[in-house]
């Protein structure tokens, strides 16, 4: 009976449970034993192995499938990065005959998957994270469970918004990635939404914008902030200028959703002459923590089975991915290399709207 293992790393994702679930039962319906490894790449520095496998079982793993979190724990492990490290993990992989690893994660990981491969330890990938900022892939484990939370979050904002006649700032995850807002601003009928791929923008920009959909009667819209785009504001620390005081505060700090709300209300005006009152809310681990949707699911459990028969048929050194509803298998390397994608027709629309 050959054992294979499986490690969750990287920010947790919705899915990445129930991914490991298919996978223990393939394994099983294949004649392959399987072992967790604990706390994603961290379970290979050898520091305590009789605790960092686990022998996964459908007794120990079928109640997880549509569990939120991952049961096997995660990390991001930097020491993971050394090649000495590398080279012992894949050792250690070796004394407890393990032929094969599926590792479940972000871009990150992939790069310690592609680590073990060069060391000669068979690797699949399963994309896991929420950000979808993998471009080989259309979707990766945990995004479209994200945007749903988003999604629940915005038309409750935009409830009370319209109820009180205020502007909202929603700041999403996403990290460098914009899809998250993107799709979140597109589903809910946003008025504005920003992106860290469009590039530098200006809180005059926005305020602009705001103040546009304030002289047309709209008195409640949402502006949805990826968080990845404060970053691409210009000047980053512009909040020191907008102070009521006129005092250098929070230099050299970048702007945040509550800063942005209140630099919002000060440039932009009601009919009346008075200020909006622009509010904020930053959706945060929700969006991770979350139960897997169906979609995530799905996707969840043909990867795991994939994932299990590449390495029963000594295939290796490949990432799964889905695109047009389709799950495929494409070369790691490759994968990594695939040009980023964004939809700036839909995103130049949306906040022309
Ligand atoms: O990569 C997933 C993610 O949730 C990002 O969207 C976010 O920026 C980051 O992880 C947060 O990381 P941490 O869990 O280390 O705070």
């Amino acid at each position: 009976m050959s054992t294979i293992a499986v490690l969750t790393s990287g920010g947790d994702s919705p899915g990445m449970n129930t991914a490991v679930t298919a996978i223990a039962r393939n394994a099983a319906r294949l004649n392959m034993s399987l072992l967790g490894i604990d706390r994603g790449f961290n379970g290979l520095l050898g520091k305590n192995p009789e605790h960092d496998f686990i022998h996964l079982t459908m007794d120990n793993l079928l109640d997880i499938a549509d569990q939120a979190g991952t049961h096997l724990r995660t990390a991001r492990c930097l020491d993971f990065l050394k090649k000495d490290v590398q080279a012992n993990a894949v050792k250690l992989l070796r004394q407890m005959d393990v032929t094969g690893v599926i590792v479940i994660g972000g871009d990150g990981s992939f790069k310690g998957a592609q680590a073990l491969c060069e060391n000669g330890m068979p690797c699949i990938g399963i994309p896991g994270t929420i950000d979808n900022d993998l471009s080989y892939t259309s979707m990766t484990l945990g995004y479209d469970t994200a945007v749903n939370v988003c999604v629940d979050a915005v038309r409750a904002i935009r409830a009370t918004s319209r109820s009180h006649d205020r502007p909202h700032v929603v700041e999403v995850m996403g990290r460098h990635c914009g899809d998250i807002a993107l799709m979140t601003a597109t589903a809910t009928g946003s008025e504005i939404v920003i992106c860290p791929e469009a590039g530098r923008w200006t809180v005059q920009d926005i305020a602009k914008r705001l103040q546009s959909h304030i002289d047309r009667g709209n008195f409640r819209s949402t502006i949805v902030v990826a968080e990845g785009a404060w970053e691409k504001m210009r000047p980053f620390d512009l909040y020191k200028f907008l102070t009521p005081y006129g005092k250098e505060v929070f230099k050299g700090e970048p702007m945040t959703a509550y800063r942005f709300a209140s630099v919002m209300k000060r440039l932009c005006k009601m009919p009346d002459g008075t200020f909006p009152e622009v509010r904020h809310t930053v959706v945060g681990y929700t969006q991770r923590g979350a139960r897997p949707s169906a979609r995530d699911a799905a996707f969840a459990t043909e990867a795991g089975i994939m994932a299990v028969e590449l390495l029963k048929g000594g295939v290796s050194n490949r990432v799964i991915g889905r695109q047009k509803g389709v799950v495929f298998h494409e070369d790691i390397d490759k994968a990594m290399h695939a040009r980023r994608r964004f939809n700036r027709k839909l995103y130049d629309t949306l906040n022309s709207l």
